[in-house]
């Protein structure tokens, strides 16, 4: 047998020095690097941090840091929606002063958390993890939260996730549609807290304000929606809580099912929720009618149940 001549080898090496191995973390520190093709895992394997394209078909690949349900896919949180990256060359990194940053293969910053000039004090021993809430939860040996994906909803709530705002701060919680279903850029609609007089969740659409849609309220006991809940209720604890320093919404399974509420690109909010076939059934929608729309009939939300829910077994 013939010898290959050696210069043959030179391209194999090239290749396997610049084509590492993919990680799977369950923890990153500032020593790590989160490459394009790795991941970060919740404990549970539930959750995943990673790179990932929309639509497969762009060239080059606009390529987004997000979080996912593994099983049955669904993203649930971008972290770099309206500044894509070109290309697989994006890394992540976390400083030791407790910064996430987002890099491209130019190490131009894309995203940061800009979580470091926030704190009170110096992050000590920072590192990322994904809580098995779905919550990217960036801490440190203080046990202090310097950042977390639930204090940035994209146009997903997870259950324990909040709406609302804070009076001292000014931070607000709200959910921003998709522009579409493979671009998740700022769309055109909002949901947040109306946190003026009873709060209650209001849907709007950028730059029409007549569009406004009141998704239900609360008198202090339930939802003033609450008689067209019926079922639902059943299913989920809804939850504002107001203080004069804080007002929130936010919902709970009151039994153990698997569920995430998504605005979509056309301004409705679906209720997901997942089957024991592992995939997501569209459970309800609001607003679904004309009913809901708050100039016709008022303060009523109307959240229906179509599909029957699934319990994890
Ligand atoms: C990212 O982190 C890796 C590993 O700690 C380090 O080698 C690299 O210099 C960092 N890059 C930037 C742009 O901070
Ligand atoms: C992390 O998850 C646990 C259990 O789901 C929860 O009790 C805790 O509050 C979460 N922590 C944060 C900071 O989200
Ligand atoms: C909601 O606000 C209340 C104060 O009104 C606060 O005690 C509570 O922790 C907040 N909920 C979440 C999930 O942060
Ligand atoms: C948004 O949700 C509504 C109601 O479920 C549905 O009819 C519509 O097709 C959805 N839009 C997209 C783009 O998925």
């Amino acid at each position: 047998m013939r010898k290959i001549p050696s210069m043959f080898w030179v391209p194999l090496f090239l290749l396997s020095s610049s084509f590492s191995v993919a990680l799977d973390y369950s923890v990153i520190t500032p020593r790590d690097s989160l490459k394009d093709g790795d991941t970060l895992s919740s404990t549970d394997h539930v959750f995943q941090l990673g790179f990932f394209s929309f639509d497969q078909d762009e060239q080059p690949q606009h390529r987004f840091l997000c979080l996912w349900y593994k099983q049955p896919f669904a993203v649930v949180w971008v972290a770099n929606r309206n500044n894509p990256l070109y290309g697989t060359s994006g890394f992540l990194n976390l400083s030791a002063s407790g910064d996430l940053q987002l890099f491209d293969g130019e190490h131009r910053a894309l995203w940061s958390s800009s979580s470091s000039s926030k704190a009170t004090k110096p992050a000590k021993n920072p590192y990322l993890k994904i809580n098995c809430t779905g919550n990217l939860l960036l801490g440190d040996d203080e046990e202090a939260v310097l950042w977390q994906s639930f204090d940035d909803p994209m146009n997903t709530i997870l259950a324990g996730m909040k709406l609302g705002k804070n009076f001292k701060t000014q931070q607000e919680w709200s959910l921003t549609s998709w522009k579409t279903l493979k671009d998740p850029s700022t769309g055109e609609y909002t949901l947040s807290l109306d946190t003026r007089g009873l709060p209650q969740l209001i849907l709007r659409k950028k730059g029409d304000p007549s569009y406004s849609y009141r998704l239900g309220s609360w008198n202090g006991l339930s939802f003033t929606g609450a008689p067209a809940m019926g079922r639902e209720n059943t299913l989920f604890n809804y939850k504002f809580t107001s203080s004069a320093q804080e007002v929130n919404y936010s919902w709970t399974p009151r039994r153990d099912i698997v569920s995430r509420l998504v605005l979509n690109t056309t301004g409705k909010l679906q209720r997901f929720i997942q089957s024991k076939q592992h995939e997501w059934n569209l459970a309800n929608t609001a607003p679904e009618d004309e009913c809901d729309y708050y100039s016709i009939c008022g303060a009523y939300a109307v959240f229906r149940s179509k599909v029957e829910y699934f319990e994890r077994s």
